[in-house]
């Protein structure tokens, strides 16, 4: 399925909750993808980290290509790398269908986003707590994502900063309704209802899926806690 397809049926799923692929059981990758594809989630969220943007290592293209032959999914690929304008298309020929960078990470967003899309896949933004809306205003036309971080990147299990919900709000207000919107980082029962309320309609989750024993059971619930508006 193309790239666009998936990205259609994330808009349509949403809210959806995305396993982010951070603190799953990487000794039993199979496994895990087939629980949750039981567990009903609509895409997985890969970390990919550098040690060098972020003080942590985690995986990359051998295991984007493992998990692209594992499932359909859409693969929502979180580039936490410095100089990604290096590897995007070898990460879009991995089979990412949403390839995010950090604004953080480069200079100007502008022509990363837009070797992503003629690359295939779609172009995601990601902004940090400390990085303003403002900062990012003139990326968004090429924007098919934009990604609100509501902790630093590099770890799970950090508490989630409220300061996402304001950007969420403000990016809701200025862009068009076929950009989706994503928050990544603390996102757990308690805190993911006034996510989809401020206009989030992916929101990642690690430990509050990862560090419970059913899958179903939490993607169900942080499912129904994401439609409710309050
Ligand atoms: C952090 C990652 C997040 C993280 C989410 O750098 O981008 O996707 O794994 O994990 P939780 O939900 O536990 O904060
Ligand atoms: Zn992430």
């Amino acid at each position: 399925m193309s790239s666009a397809r998936h990205l259609a049926e994330l808009s349509a799923a949403s809210p959806a909750v995305l396993p982010s692929l951070l603190l799953c059981d990487f000794g039993n990758l199979e496994r895990e993808v087939r629980q949750l594809e039981e567990a009903g989630v609509k895409g997985l969220h890969l970390d990919v980290m550098d040690g060098h943007f972020v003080p942590n290592m985690t995986y990359g293209l051998p295991i984007v290509a493992a998990l692209r032959g594992l499932t359909d999914l859409p693969l929502d690929v979180h580039l936490m790398i410095s100089n990604p304008q290096q590897y995007v298309s070898q990460f879009v020929d991995a089979g990412s269908d949403i390839l995010t960078i950090h604004a953080e990470a480069v200079d100007d967003p502008c022509p990363v986003l837009e070797q992503i899309r003629t690359a295939g896949a779609g172009a995601g933004l990601a902004i940090n707590p400390p990085t303003s809306v403002e900062s990012i205003e003139a990326a968004l036309p090429l924007c098919d994502m934009v990604l609100v971080m509501s902790v630093m990147p590099g770890f799970g299990g950090q508490s989630f900063d409220e300061v996402a919900l304001e950007k969420l709000k403000a990016l809701r207000a200025r862009l068009p309704d076929h950009v989706l919107l994503e928050v990544d980082g603390g996102v757990n029962e308690e805190t993911i209802a006034a996510c989809g309320a401020a206009g989030a309609q992916l929101m990642v989750v690690g430990s509050a899926i990862f560090r419970q024993e059913d899958y179903t059971a939490s993607v169900a619930k942080l499912t129904q806690l994401a439609g409710d508006k309050g």
